[in-house]
């Protein structure tokens, strides 16, 4: 009830005006007493995956709080986990503006942000910061001017400089909005990325004298071959979670829609089934080998079901929780099944 009201006069705003605005306040509030405004208590549904221990299945996903500034806000709102960036080793504006795109009719959103971010060491300052003590991811993902042949430095440089604060690592090689980055989803240099990655998880785990997993982000538009050959790579390089999906390049579902033909990856309800069967064949492929992290269009207990269904072991929220907020934490978790 209370978001409806403050959702009409946030969508009278343009997008990207509105999200930063939000951002600054939740930083702001966070983990004072003003925090009472969005605070709730969600049920406590433990669970165990990729050797983590989870007070529930429920969690953000990537690009809310790409600088990690408001962990302590969105661990108020009873996120089971948060995942924060994606984050580049340097600073970068990202894409030009107007990038983001409501869709109202159709539940959705369009961005073509194009990891707009203040770079590795200002994140690492902002959840040293924080009070937080929950489940935090960090993704991270390469400079757009860096060269594709060298996106491995990228990814190892700030993997290094985020390994002592995350619980777990996101490899993000799935967002449309950086030239380039998909094809480190294929053959080669899918095997040399992973296992670089896991080359340097190894020394890091023996100077921090902690292991912290790695999870690897894929797109929705994969053929059903394409995410075979991904899920072996995974299994083969040990790879320890898959995160499914990023928002995809189709425009199912937005067509004659105001902004469905902005450039962009597009999110929320069209991209449920995409996700959904992505999960599936992956789930199949990988045979509880590795777990799977579902996101894509969940938007209710019921959507947060079918992935669990599909083969996912926790799931992750950004379109849905914008147009329902922070209720919607507490309706996925206490209708999971
Ligand atoms: C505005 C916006 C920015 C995003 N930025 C990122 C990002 O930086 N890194 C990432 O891995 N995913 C990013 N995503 C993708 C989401 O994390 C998620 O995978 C995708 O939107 C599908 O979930 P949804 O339908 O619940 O939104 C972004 C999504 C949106 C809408």
């Amino acid at each position: 009830m209370f978001y409806s009201a403050i959702r009409k006069v946030f969508f009278q705003f343009d997008a990207e005006t509105i999200h930063e605005l939000t951002i600054k306040s939740l930083k702001s509030t966070g983990s004072s007493v003003l925090n009472n405004f969005y605070k709730q208590t969600v049920a406590n549904k433990p669970v165990s995956v990729m050797g983590i221990d989870f007070p529930n299945p429920v969690g953000l996903a990537a690009g809310l709080d790409k600088n990690g500034e408001c962990v302590d806000a969105f661990a108020a709102m009873g996120f089971g986990f948060v995942e924060v960036g994606t984050i580049t080793p340097r600073p970068q504006p990202g894409n030009d503006k107007p990038r983001i795109f409501r869709l109202a009719e159709a539940n959705a959103i369009i961005n073509r942000m194009g990891f707009n971010n203040k770079g590795v060491d200002y994140l690492v300052s902002q959840v040293r910061a924080a009070k937080f003590n929950g489940v935090l991811g960090i993704n991270i993902g390469k400079n757009k001017d860096t060269p594709e042949e060298n996106a491995k430095d990228d990814y190892l440089h700030c993997m290094r400089k985020v390994y002592d604060y995350a619980t777990y690592i996101t490899v993000n090689i799935s967002s449309p909005n950086t030239p380039g980055l998909r094809s480190l989803q294929y053959g080669d240099a899918l095997n040399e990325l992973l296992s670089a990655l896991k080359a340097e998880q190894a020394v890091l785990a023996k100077q921090y004298n902690k292991y912290v997993p790695l999870a690897v982000k894929i797109a929705p538009d994969l053929t059903e071959e394409e995410v075979l050959s991904i899920a072996k790579c995974l299994i083969d390089n040990n790879i320890d979670g898959v995160i499914a999906t990023n928002t995809t390049l189709s425009r199912e579902g937005v067509e004659g829609l105001e902004y469905g033909e902005e450039q962009g990856g597009l999110s929320g309800a069209p991209v449920k089934e995409k996700s959904t069967t992505v999960i599936r064949i992956l789930s199949k492929a990988l045979d509880n080998k590795l777990p799977i992290i579902g996101v894509g269009g969940i938007a209710s207990s019921e959507d947060a079901n079918e992935k669990i269904a599909a083969g996912a072991s926790l799931v992750q929220v950004y379109t849905g929780f914008i147009y329902q907020g922070p209720g919607l934490v507490k309706e996925i978790v206490n209708g999971l099944t």
